[in-house]
Parts: structure tokens; sequence; C-alpha cells
């Protein structure tokens, strides 16, 4: 069994303190195989801001864990023009990692993220050629059973934003992302973004678009909400056709279960455990 934490959009600066020691209290509980966060560690990509994500990262260093994260749009600064569109990342590559596209080969599964915030747009994102090739590339030799991961901050789908029927946007340049994803066989799709948690078939959001799970993080320690508390996701792979979900959701005291579900895949396609299409069995 392969057990990922994925937390997202931090958002330090802007955070819970309190929160925050309740994070790191359940991740050393659960003792995961690696910690995904995937994007917006601060709020305005601010130096004190990226040190405290990075205090964060050094305190889950020390505790044992491994982490993997890529920026979210917020770790670019907005009204820094300069810093804006000369330096964007600099401060990401200083405070949280060097490398913008990390990749761990875990015994049961392999994870690579992919940067997807942009400095020409404030709040969207989307992919390059190179970074779809390099998508292709690190998953060719993997063995089939070898669970494929991609995390991205952007969701590659328009998905749900808040309570509400509106979607966010999909990430710039999707048709070549998902041609990608499905080429290379990624069978889970994390992401964030949306501060909603949510699970998907990607078949199901465009048609075409491959057999990978995607699943969606809310802010794990944000104080700016959409209709929904803060949360992140435990993910169990036990093997690349079955995988559980458990948010773990903020409850006014801790982390804990609050909804969980076991995907299994047969013939190629996702459903939940008790044979439910996943469509209606969104979280
Ligand atoms: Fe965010
Ligand atoms: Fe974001």
């Amino acid at each position: 069994m392969t057990k990922i934490i994925h937390l997202s959009d931090l958002h330090f600066g802007a955070h819970d303190p309190r929160l925050v020691d309740k994070v790191e209290e359940r991740i050393d509980a659960v003792k995961p195989d690696l910690v995904v966060i995937s994007g917006d560690f601060t709020q305005r990509a601010r130096t004190e801001q990226f040190q405290e994500a990075c205090e964060f990262l050094t305190r889950l260093g020390k505790a044992g864990h491994e982490v993997l994260g890529v920026p979210g749009n917020h770790d670019i600064p907005l009204y820094d023009v300069l810093r804006r569109f000369l330096s964007p990342l600099t401060r990401y590559k200083r405070y949280i990692d060097e490398t913008l596209c990390p990749y761990h080969d875990l015994p049961k599964a392999a994870v690579l993220g992919i940067n997807t915030a942009r400095s020409l747009t404030f709040k969207d994102g989307r992919v390059n050629e190179e970074q779809v090739a390099y998508i292709r590339d690190t998953f060719r030799h993997h063995p089939d059973d070898k669970p494929r991961v991609l995390v991205t901050h952007h969701p590659l789908f328009a998905l749900p934003v808040g309570d509400g029927p509106e979607l966010g946007k999909a990430v710039g340049r999707q048709e070549m992302a998902l041609a990608a994803v499905a080429d290379a066989g990624v069978d889970l799709l994390l992401a964030g973004h949306n501060h909603r948690a949510s699970t998907h078939r990607a078949d199901d959001l465009v048609t075409g678009a491959g057999n990978a799970l995607v699943i969606q993080a809310g802010t794990a320690t944000s104080t700016r909400l959409r209709d929904e508390e803060q949360s992140f996701n435990l993910i169990d792979i036990a093997a690349s056709h079955d995988v559980s979900v458990a948010i773990q959701a903020w409850d006014g005291s801790g982390f804990a279960d609050a909804h969980r579900q076991r995907f299994l895949r047969q013939a190629g396609d996702w459903q939940t455990e008790n044979g439910r299409e996943l469509a209606q069995a969104d979280a």
C-alpha cells in the first residue's frame, strides 16, 4: 500500500496557524510515503510568506516526511511587476524547491509534478510542449502495474468552484495536456486551485481524455474559503486498479476522515467500490 497525503493551497500569509499544526499532527499519525503539495504555498509570494512555508517544509522533513510540491499562481508575485515577469519563481526556487518538475519514484507509485503557473495570466494556468514531452518520457518505461501520478496546481479540466454551478477554467492547452496524459497512461491526476475537494473520471469530463482518476484537493490551511471547510486528501494506492481517497476535513478541532471512497478499475473504467457510476459519487 502506498499512502499519499495530498495537500493544496496552503496560502501562507492568509493561513490559520492552528490548522497548520493540525495538518502536521495528522501527517505524523498517517506516516505517508509522500506528501504532495499541489501549489499556492503562499498568498502573495512575499518573502516572509515563503519563509513560513519553508519552515513548514523543514518541520515535515525533520519528522521524516518526503515532500513533492509544484508552484501555484499565488506563488508568482502579483503587484511587483518587475519580479513577476523577470524572475517570477525565484523565491519559490529559493524557499520551496529548485526544481519545477519534481519526480519521486516510490516503490509502488511514480509521481511527477509539472508547473502550470505563468506570469502572463493572473490566475490561469497552462502547459507547454516541453512539459508534455517530459510527461511522456518520464512515464514511458514504467511497468503498467506501477501507478503513474501527475501533480499540477491548475486542474486539467473545468471543475466546480465553490458551492454553485460555476466551473473553473481548464488548464491552457488542455487538448495537448490530455493527449499526453492518455498516451503516458497516467492513472491519477492530482490538482488544487479551486479550493474544493472532488473526485471524477477523466473520460466523464472530456470525452477521450483517458482512464485517469481526477482528484481535487480543497484548501488545507487558508482562511479564505469558497463555501467549503478546509480539507486535504489521504490517498491509499493498493494497486494501479485499486485506490481509496479519504477527505480529511477540518471539524473545528482537528482533521479527520469525513468522506472515504474506494475506486476500483475494471476493463479500464473506474467505478466506486459498490459499482455505482463515479459521476454520481463526487465528494
Ligand atoms: Fe489557492
Ligand atoms: Fe491557485
